[in-house]
């Protein structure tokens, strides 16, 4: 079964919105690139996301909203945040900012850190996709991980075939590349990705800002490392029998005995549901009550490679 390819028209727009409300996963046109979107405040739907992609771990995702209204709600924005969005949005402009407490957006859109990237786009099929869904969409490229990113609905269906619900088709991107990506959580802004807006329109508006976009070995500036959540217990992988008082995060249907408490990331053996509540139910246990969180192992396949991948980097960062 392949996708549902439709003109990008009023009833399109519709069904499709219908479709992210119902945690089912649209690409839609922005004007940068093609977006793969899921509703951002379903863990389930976001997890989708990653398993259509093939990613192989959790990259924090961007989140697209009509405008900074909608924004506000979700992140802290400080004077500097309230200027770029003023200033670029609605355009290809990523705002890297702090969750808010109450945000309601699934963690797994944020790989687990306390940021949340957010953008309002201008094309204006995105736009009325957006308002017509009435909910943030995280939205990557519409592509499978490690290509290209899409900038017709033909490239996204040929990328994505029967692993997307809905291809919304508006023709090609007007930008072609992605949006930029600034990180305003620092005492100065900093670049994470180029893109649409260009450094010499940010410098304009901010001065200095940080450039030091990271290739694959140029070492990061420690205070620019994203900060990923890593439990406060001590991880303890691939467990398959209790520690005093350890926490157990079980999958499958049955869990080993002995555990202090013990959550199911799915008792059904289910890699995306797994994925869905893996950041939720690490905070969960991260409680100075447990001596360490055990982990059952997890299949290394689909999005069992993504969620070992996280576990690993966590179980790394504790002694
Ligand atoms: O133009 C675009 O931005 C497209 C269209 C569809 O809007 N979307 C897109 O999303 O390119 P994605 O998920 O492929 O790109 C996410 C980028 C990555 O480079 C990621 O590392 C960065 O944004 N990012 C997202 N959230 C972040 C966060 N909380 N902290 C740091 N970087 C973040
Ligand atoms: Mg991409």
């Amino acid at each position: 079964m392949t996708s549902i390819l439709l003109a990008a028209d009023a009833a399109a727009i519709r069904r499709a919105a219908q479709l992210l409300r119902a945690g089912e996963l649209v690409a839609f046109p922005t004007e940068t690139v093609y977006g793969l979107g899921a509703d951002a405040t379903s863990d389930a739907a976001v997890a989708r996301i990653f398993a259509a992609k093939g990613r192989p771990r959790f990259n924090p995702l961007i989140v697209h909203v009509p405008g900074l209204a909608q924004a506000e709600r979700l992140a802290a924005f400080d004077e500097r945040a309230c200027v770029a969005a003023r200033r670029f949005w609605p355009g290809p402009l990523s705002l890297v900012l702090l969750r808010r407490p109450e945000c309601s957006l699934s963690l797994l859109a944020s790989a687990g850190l306390d940021t949340i990237a957010l953008r309002a786009p201008a094309h204006p099929v995105a736009q009325a996709l957006l308002r017509a869904a009435g909910r943030p969409i995280a939205a990557p490229s519409a592509n499978r991980s490690g290509r290209v990113s899409p900038t017709t609905a033909a490239h996204v269906a040929a990328e994505l075939d029967d692993r997307v619900t809905l291809v919304l088709d508006a023709g090609p991107c007007p930008v072609g590349v992605e949006s930029t990506v600034l990180d305003l959580t620092g005492r100065v802004p900093a670049l994470l990705r180029p893109g649409g807006v260009t450094i010499e329109q940010l410098t304009e508006i901010f001065g200095a800002i940080e450039t030091a976009v990271p290739g694959e070995d140029a070492p990061r500036s420690p205070g620019r490392l994203p900060s990923h959540y890593a439990p406060g217990r001590p991880l303890r992988l691939d467990a398959l029998d209790a520690r005093p008082g350890e926490a157990l995060l079980a999958f499958g249907p049955q869990a080993p005995a002995g555990f202090a408490e013990v959550l199911f990331l799915s008792r059904s053996g289910d890699l995306a549901e797994a994925a869905a509540n893996l950041f939720a139910m690490l905070r969960r246990l991260d409680r100075p009550e447990f001596s360490g969180i055990a982990v059952m192992p997890l299949p290394e396949r689909g999005l069992g490679r993504a969620i070992n991948d996280r576990l690993r980097r966590a179980a790394a960062l504790k002694p």
